[in-house]
């Protein structure tokens, strides 16, 4: 029986985890080994091996798609995990679920902690918040883990690679970049949120968490700073939001920060300038 099964294995977050984790222990598993929304799959797989902790990195993760493909976004994020989480409840495994700053609508102007009122503006947004509301009503050894602007060495597939991927591809080919400014968030490196869950997860400090690298900006200084990082000179034109229409609305600050890290002994992750120096300088 492993301790640890990873659901969403194949994305930026799960690949980091698949890496962390000790292999002999974990089971690893891609959306095209167990779609988290075949629920007769997913009570047998989770009945046989009766792992200790599921940490459920899935997700319909296509913020403009969500308004659209509506049903899906539903079922991924939020029937799904109503489902994880009455099965983890019923086998007594503790569910580690992931969930995004987009809860938020971004009005506050300061980063949010885990004590404000969630008000999602989107399909994606509150669709995570049902997931969310699932986990807390029917799994009580739960994690549900809030980040936010998540890159990693995998990028989303669906997302056509991560950010830092899409910028570096854009400045190489010479394209004009063009970043809102006026979106603020924390860029989070998957491997540093990756190692903060397991050291949670062995706290049994069950509940809500914020966890993001430290510090906050906006997109277009994101890029900018993934731009100079990497020895490119491609200049990032500043953009406001309404000169780059998408279906979705997104909030304007919705960085995160943790008022109950500290409470589980864990200290903040490090700033997100030294997380990604890091990540690029391994690529
Ligand atoms: N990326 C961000 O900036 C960000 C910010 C805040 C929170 N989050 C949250 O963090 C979590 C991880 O995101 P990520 O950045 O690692 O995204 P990702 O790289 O796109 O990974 C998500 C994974 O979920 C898989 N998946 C999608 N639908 C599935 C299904 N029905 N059954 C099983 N697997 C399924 C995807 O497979 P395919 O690639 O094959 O579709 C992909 O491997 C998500 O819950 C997301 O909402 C992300």
């Amino acid at each position: 029986m492993p301790r640890f099964l990873i659901l969403g294995a194949g994305g930026q977050l799960g690949s980091e985890l698949v890496e962390i984790l000790p292999a002999d222990e974990t089971v690893a598993l891609t959306r095209e080994q167990l779609d988290i929304t075949d629920f007769g799959k997913v009570q047998d797989t989770l009945t046989k091996l009766r792992p200790k902790v599921v940490f459920n990195c899935a997700g319909f993760v296509r913020v403009d798609d969500a308004e659209e493909k509506v049903d899906e976004a539903w079922r991924v994020n939020a029937f799904a995990v109503l489902f994880l989480a009455k099965i983890c409840s019923a086998l007594d495994a503790a569910l580690v679920h992931i969930s995004t700053d987009y809860v938020f609508d971004g009005k506050k102007n300061a980063p949010y902690t885990e004590l404000d009122v969630p008000n999602p503006l989107s399909v994606y947004g509150v669709t995570k918040l049902m997931g969310e509301f699932f986990v807390r009503a029917y799994c009580p050894r739960h994690f549900i883990v809030r980040t936010a602007g998540l890159y990693g060495r995998r990028g989303s597939k669906a997302k056509g690679g991560s950010f830092v991927d899409r910028i570096l591809q854009k400045a190489k080919a010479g394209e004009t970049l063009r970043v809102v400014t006026d979106q603020v968030t924390n860029p989070t490196y998957a491997r540093d949120l990756a190692k903060h869950l397991v050291k949670l997860v062995e706290t049994e400090k069950f509940g809500l968490y914020h966890i993001a690298n430290r510090g906050y900006c906006s997109w277009h200084e994101f890029a900018s700073t993934i731009v100079q990082l990497a020895g490119l000179d491609s200049p990032v034109e500043p953009v406001r939001s309404n000169q780059i229409p998408l279906k979705a609305k997104r909030p304007a600050f919705s960085a995160l920060i943790s008022v109950r890290l500290l409470s589980a002994g864990l200290p903040p992750l490090r700033h997100w300038r030294e997380a990604l120096t890091e990540f690029l300088q391994g690529l």
